[in-house]
């Protein structure tokens, strides 16, 4: 069976009572999975759920699904797929408006949130509150500005975003962003306000996995649930092909070593943080209902 590979960061062991009560509703666990790619993706996770809901037991599970429908986007039977294996909530990316069947599944399922900061035009809505054991848990989903296109500012957005999530026991961010400044800088901004800051997109987990001073967990990439074998999901010989050739080239998803990269965050107060460790494992070799790694039809 395969291990989930894991590091503990921990937090400051006592916090004022400042912080906030501790009770039943605010000890819970949160699994965070990065940008789920291509239906090896689908699979991976969907095959070690069960195993890390064993072993950590998670209150909530939220999922990053951007690239989840061939690699670009998500269809709403792929994420009523997720959301049936337990998902509490999807955030998505860049990819949002990839595939048009999912533009009115953003309006109706409220346990699918896009970049809070696109414009308010667009399908969707960025934020939402999912509960389980009687804690709430708001999920926000804010875009970089650098490098991608998101129609109003992260940093501003952000304000109204947590205003509109009301009470609840924690938050999580999830900043889908190209530059690690911004990333960091939103993890700055929001110590102390909120659960955690998780970063995704460069599909790529970063080691800076920390409970920022006042309690909030922070990374910069948590990274992608897909094919380590490939380049951030795609067969690694056309992305080779690409670069050395200048040339347009079809991408397909890579199937080679598919791995589950997220990060589980430990909580026993309101809005902060005891531990982030990283999650990094294979997709389990071959169970009754699922091919071994590596032989996807
Ligand atoms: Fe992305
Ligand atoms: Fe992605």
């Amino acid at each position: 069976m395969a291990e989930p590979e894991a590091a503990a960061v921990r937090g400051p062991a006592a916090r004022p009572a400042a912080a906030g009560r501790a009770d039943q509703s605010t000890r819970v666990s949160i699994l965070f999975v990065g940008d789920v790619v291509g239906s090896v993706g689908r699979r991976t996770l969907l095959d070690c759920l069960p195993i890390l809901r064993e072993r950590y037991g998670p209150t909530f599970i939220v999922v990053n699904g951007e690239n989840v429908a061939g690699g670009l986007g998500i269809t709403p039977k792929a994420a009523d797929e997720l959301l049936g294996a337990g998902v509490d909530a999807i955030t998505l990316g860049n990819h949002t408006y990839h595939r048009r069947e999912i533009y009115p599944y953003l309006d109706a399922q409220p346990r699918i949130v896009r970049p809070a900061n696109f414009l308010r035009s667009q399908p969707g809505h960025g934020v939402c509150v999912v509960e389980r054991d009687g804690a709430r848990l708001g999920v926000v989903n804010l875009s970089g500005n650098l490098y991608l296109r998101a129609g109003r500012s992260a940093f501003t957005e952000i304000e109204v975003a947590l205003r509109e999530l009301g009470e609840v026991e924690h938050v999580l961010v999830d900043v889908h962003a190209e530059a690690t400044s911004e990333k960091v800088a939103m993890g700055w901004h929001l110590d102390g306000r909120v659960t955690a800051v998780l970063g995704t997109h460069t599909h790529v987990p970063t080691a800076d996995a920390r409970v920022l001073p006042h309690g909030t967990a922070y990374i910069t990439d948590v990274g992608m649930t897909g094919a380590r074998g490939g380049v951030i999901g795609v067969k690694r010989e056309q992305a080779i092909e690409a670069l050395l050739t200048q040339m347009p080239i079809r991408f397909e998803t890579s199937e080679e070593d598919p791995w589950l990269m997220g990060v589980l965050i430990r909580c026993s107060q309101p809005l902060r943080a005891d531990s982030i460790e990283q999650v990094l494992m294979p997709r389990p070799a071959a169970t009754p209902r699922s091919p071994a790694a590596g032989q996807v039809p």
